[in-house]
């Protein structure tokens, strides 16, 4: 399978703390890829430097082919590079498709209002509370609006960090079935997640992260046992 994303030796220090130390992680295209890792591993470090949020004192980012370490963040959306922060940051004050269409900014107004369409037919959620505030929604209906807004752009890489955070088991499985839509239509993923067993569901491969370091990775069969381990850290 050919890589949508490969990450060579990424090295990140905050201060004195190192964040992440020489750590590589490659995703396929079409693929879907699990972070496990407790509080602190280094899981948001490693999507925001993909996401170009956060520097990199060493290593590389490669995305479709290309070397885009220092490429700003905003390019990184326009290149197909979504991302769904931890803790969701929907803006409240806005209604939900308001939200969604925040995230479609560098694309023609008419290819963002046929991916509304898409995502809108896919999850029909979204159709029914669209003209909504998005505050009066519950934390897995606003996870799943963080990320309609993260693919409104029809990214070919998914940046998912943390998107169980503080769902009941209901919302774990709808926000899981719009991931399973997005897979449907090709798109790769990397996730993160501490809540590894619903997470291990949705992925092919997963990479266990402990204090910085990539420990175990392999196909989720081989992995399983390592990775809900790590859910009691
Ligand atoms: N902006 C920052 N400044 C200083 N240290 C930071 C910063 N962000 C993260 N850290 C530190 O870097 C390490 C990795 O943090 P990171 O947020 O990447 O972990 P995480 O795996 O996402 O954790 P969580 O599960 O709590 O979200 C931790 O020791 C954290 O305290
Ligand atoms: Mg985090």
């Amino acid at each position: 399978m050919s890589e949508i994303l490969r990450i060579d030796d990424l090295v990140v220090n905050y201060g004195g703390i190192e964040a992440l130390r020489s750590v590589s992680v490659n995703v396929g295209k079409a693929e879907s890829v699990l972070l496990v890792g407790a509080n602190g591993a280094g899981k948001s470090t490693l999507i925001n430097t993909i996401i170009g949020l956060v520097q990199p004192r060493a290593g590389k980012v490669w995305f479709d082919g290309a070397d885009i370490t220092a490429m700003p963040c905003a390019e990184r959306g326009r290149i197909g590079i979504g991302y769904s922060p931890e803790g969701r940051r929907i803006f409240n004050s806005l209604t939900v498709e308001e939200n969604i269409m925040a995230g479609s900014f560098g694309i023609p107004a008419r290819e963002a209002a046929r991916n509304l369409d898409w995502i809108m037919d896919t999850f029909p959620i979204v159709k029914e509370r669209r003209k909504q505030p998005a505050n009066q929604m519950s934390g897995g209906q606003q996870q799943i609006v963080a990320i309609a807004r993260a693919v409104i752009c029809m990214p070919k890489l998914l940046l998912l960090d943390e998107p169980f955070l503080g769902l009941a088991p209901v919302w774990i499985g709808q926000v899981g079935q719009v991931i399973r839509g997005l897979q449907a239509r090709g798109t790769a993923i990397l996730m993160t997640e501490q809540m590894a067993r619903p997470a291990l569901k949705l992925v092919e491969r997963a990479y266990v992260l402990r204090s910085g370091e990539i420990r175990r990775s392999g196909p989720v069969e081989a992995i399983r046992e390592v990775a809900l381990a790590e859910e009691y850290l």
